[in-house]
C-alpha cells in the first residue's frame, strides 16, 4: 500500500482499520476519473491485504465530495459515455467485500452522495449536507442515486430531493435512517474509527458473510434472501472462528479469532 496517490490519503491509524481520505481540496473532492481510479486501486489492494479488516472512507471538513467532476464531464458525448460505459467502474465500490464505513462532513452531493450511500455504515457530522443536485445540471443521478435513495428514505422524499435538487441536513438524514449516527465534527473520525475497530475485532469470515447477507436483502425476494442467509449461516460452522467464538463464550473468556 505504498503507492502514492494524488487525490487520496491512505493511512492505518488503528490496527486493522484503514482510513482512506478523499483529498482534492481545490475542487471540494469532486470525483474525477483520476480520483476514482485511485480509489479503485486502493480498494483492490485493501481487498487483498489480510491485515486490513475494515475501511473508513472520509473527505474533508468542508466536503465529503461535491459530486462527479462537472468540468471533466461537460464535453463528454453520448457515444463516448456509451462506449466507455462511463461510471461502470463505480460498481467496484459495491463489489468491495470488507465493511466500508462512510464518514461524511460538509457536502455529500451528486456522485459524492452516491458514494456515501454505497458504503455499508454511514456516519455524519452535524455539518453534513446530502443532495442530488444533478437535475440543476440537466442530468439525473448516475451512480445509484435514484435506486439507493428511495430504499433509504422512501419514494416521496427521494423524488423531492432528486426532482428539486434540495439538500438534506444531517439531523434529518439520521431521523430517516440514512445515516447511523450524527456526531460533532471533531468526533466524526474518532467515532468512525471506533466503529471500525470494533468490527475489526470480529472474525473476518463472519464479517464478510454478514455484509454479504445484509446486501442480499437489497436484491432478493424474502424467501430467497432467507434461504441465502441460512446457507451462509450453515457454512460458518465450517470455520475455526465459529468454534473459537462459542468456546470462548462457554469458557468465559474473550474470543481470539484467527480469521479462519
Ligand atoms: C468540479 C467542482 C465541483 C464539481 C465544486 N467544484 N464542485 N468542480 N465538479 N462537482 C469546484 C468549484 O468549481 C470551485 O473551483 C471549487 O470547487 C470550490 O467550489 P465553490 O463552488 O467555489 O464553493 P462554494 O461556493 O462553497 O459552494 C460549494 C457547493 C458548490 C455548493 C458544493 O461547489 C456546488 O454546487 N458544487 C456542485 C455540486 C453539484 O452539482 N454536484 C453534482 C455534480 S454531477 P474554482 O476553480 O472555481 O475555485 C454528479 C453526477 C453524478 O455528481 C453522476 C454519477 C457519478
Amino acid at each position: 500500500l505504498l503507492t502514492a496517490y494524488r487525490n487520496l490519503k491512505v493511512d492505518t491509524p488503528v490496527k486493522s482499520v484503514q482510513l482512506i481520505s478523499l483529498d482534492r481540496p481545490s475542487a471540494l473532492n469532486a470525483l474525477n476519473r483520476e480520483l476514482m481510479g485511485e480509489l479503485d486501486d486502493v480498494l483492490q489492494k485493501t481487498q487483498n491485504d489480510n491485515q486490513i479488516k475494515c475501511v473508513v472512507l472520509t473527505g474533508s471538513e468542508k466536503a465529503f465530495a461535491a459530486g462527479a467532476d462537472i468540468k471533466e464531464m461537460k464535453d463528454i458525448s453520448f457515444v463516448d459515455a456509451y462506449k466507455q460505459d462511463f461510471l461502470s467502474s463505480w460498481n467496484r465500490i459495491r463489489e468491495f467485500r470488507k465493511p466500508l464505513i462512510g464518514a461524511v462532513s460538509g457536502y455529500a452531493l451528486g456522485g459524492g452522495f452516491e458514494v456515501a450511500m454505497a458504503t455499508d455504515i454511514l456516519l455524519s457530522s452535524s455539518s453534513a449536507k446530502f443532495g442530488q443536485p444533478e437535475i440543476n445540471l440537466g442530468i439525473i443521478p448516475g451512480g445509484g442515486g435514484t435506486q439507493r435513495l428511495i430504499r433509504a428514505v422512501g419514494k416521496a422524499k427521494a423524488m423531492e430531493m432528486i426532482l428539486t435538487g434540495r439538500m438534506m441536513k444531517a439531523q434529518e438524514a439520521y431521523e430517516r435512517g440514512l445515516v447511523s449516527q450524527v456526531v460533532d465534527n471533531e468526533q466524526l473520525l474518532p467515532e468512525a474509527l471506533k466503529v471500525g475497530e470494533e468490527i475489526a475485532s470480529k472474525s473476518a469470515v463472519s464479517i464478510q458473510a454478514a455484509k454479504e447477507a445484509v446486501n442480499a436483502a437489497y436484491e432478493l425476494p424474502l424467501s430467497e434472501g432467507l434461504r441465502f442467509e441460512r446457507r451462509l449461516f450453515h457454512q460458518l460452522f465450517a470455520t475455526k472462528d465459529q468454534k473459537e467464538g462459542m468456546s470462548a463464550f462457554i469458557e468465559k473468556r474473550k474470543a481470539n479469532f484467527s480469521d479462519d
